[in-house]
């Protein structure tokens, strides 16, 4: 039996990414540590949360003693490190937030799985998530491949290429087992509403502003989370020690394009007039630094691992939308902040 603890499993990416290897690994136990920021809620695993395989630890990242405490009360073998802060626009009013958590946090982790596995790295294994903001902005044209230069231009992005550079200098200066993966804009279930999807689904069924950046045409590449979960789940298990592999689902949107197709997705599903949502977009003033587009060029997994992703863009989009409007009550309680509360029942009596 493997002890693997993974961080931020109460987050978007992270309480998918628990269910999956629940799924997968049935002979494993899984620890999740979050810290219950503002992004963390525990409704998002309420299916799984009585899982004998199954625990949760309250604690932060930024608290290495904490951290050894962990890795020796459950005898940690492996850590899928995805806890983080992870919105752009947050972290362009608070940068020293991302320091503290993105490139401390990671690299307390680092440390304590480095003091814990000393001995003996074998049969260990620290996956690092990240994103592929670290590479930057591309022009019009081109992909960002595993060897594309680090070229972060957000608080947000250096904070993670900095965690990046942490993951690889335990790897070189200790041999610590590290793989990283590099993923490009998800969507989904429980995904926040402070992203532009699930964002934009909020306020057109609450008939609210619909803020688009500058002219809307910066460009993102799409990807379902559970897809996102899917290609973690086969990294974890087939990656090669020391490797980095890029996600993506070859699926680039400009923003503008993307909010016409949930407007027009949404009238439909909400018997609205044709157009009627799309009478709510403003343009609002741009997002400094506002990288233009990410593309990722993800053959190395799927020629190497064989991960390709599993749902078309419509489909996935539709199953979305289909479930924000099935869990209203998810959504509210997380815009009215309510979700906060669940802790304390679920945990606290
Ligand atoms: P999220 O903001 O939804 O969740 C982050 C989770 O981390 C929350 O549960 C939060 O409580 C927890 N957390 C934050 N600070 C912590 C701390 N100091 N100690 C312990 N827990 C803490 O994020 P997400 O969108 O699910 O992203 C998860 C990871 O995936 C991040 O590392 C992010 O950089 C990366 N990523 C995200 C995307 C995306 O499109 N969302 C794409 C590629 C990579
Ligand atoms: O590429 C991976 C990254 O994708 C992850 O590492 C980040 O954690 C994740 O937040 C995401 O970053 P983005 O900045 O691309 O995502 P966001 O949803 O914030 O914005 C997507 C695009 O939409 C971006 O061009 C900014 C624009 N936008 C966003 C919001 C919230 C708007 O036009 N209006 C909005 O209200």
């Amino acid at each position: 039996m493997r002890n693997i603890l993974i961080t931020g499993g109460a987050g978007f990416i992270g309480s998918h990414v628990v269910r999956q290897f629940l799924n997968d690994f049935p002979e494993d136990r899984i620890v999740n540590l979050d810290a219950l920021t503002y992004a963390g809620n525990l409704e998002n695993l309420k299916d799984i949360e009585h899982n004998p395989q199954y625990t949760f630890e309250h604690a932060d990242i930024q608290d290495l003693d904490t951290l050894r405490t962990i890795f020796s009360r459950y005898q940690i073998s492996h850590v899928v490190h995805l806890a983080a802060e992870s919105h752009v626009d947050r972290s362009i009013t608070d940068p020293l937030a991302f320091v503290k958590t993105n490139v401390l946090g990671t690299t307390n982790l680092l440390q304590a799985a480095k003091e814990y596995w000393s001995a003996d790295f074998k049969d260990k294994l620290f996956y690092h998530v990240s994103t592929d903001e670290v590479y930057g902005s591309l022009g019009d044209t081109g992909y960002f491949y595993e060897d594309t230069a680090y070229d972060p231009r957000s608080p947000y992005s250096a904070s993670k290429a900095s965690s990046d550079h942490f993951v690889r200098a335990y790897y070189h200066t200790y041999g610590l087992p590290i793989v990283i993966s590099n993923c490009s804009n998800n969507y989904g279930p429980n995904h926040f509403p402070e992203k532009l999807i699930p964002l934009m689904i909020n306020n057109i069924i609450h008939k609210k502003p619909l803020p688009v950046y500058g002219e809307g045409l910066n460009v993102r590449d799409w990807l379902y989370v559970i897809d996102h979960a899917r290609a973690i789940s086969t990294i974890f298990a087939k990656g090669q020690t020391g490797e980095t592999y890029n996600i993506g689902g070859h699926n680039e949107w400009t923003n503008i394009d993307l909010v016409h197709v949930l407007c027009d997705t949404m009238d439909e599903k909400l018997g609205r007039q044709k157009g009627e949502s799309r009478s709510l977009i403003t343009y609002v003033k741009d997002r400094a630094g506002h990288d233009l587009r990410y593309a990722i060029d993800a053959t190395k997994l799927q020629n190497e691992l064989g991960w390709v992703p599993s749902l078309q863009f419509e489909e996935g989009l539709r199953q979305t939308i289909d479930w924000f409007l099935a869990n209203s009550n998810w959504l509210e309680n997380v815009t009215s902040g309510a979700y906060k509360d669940y802790y304390k029942q679920a945990y606290e009596g």
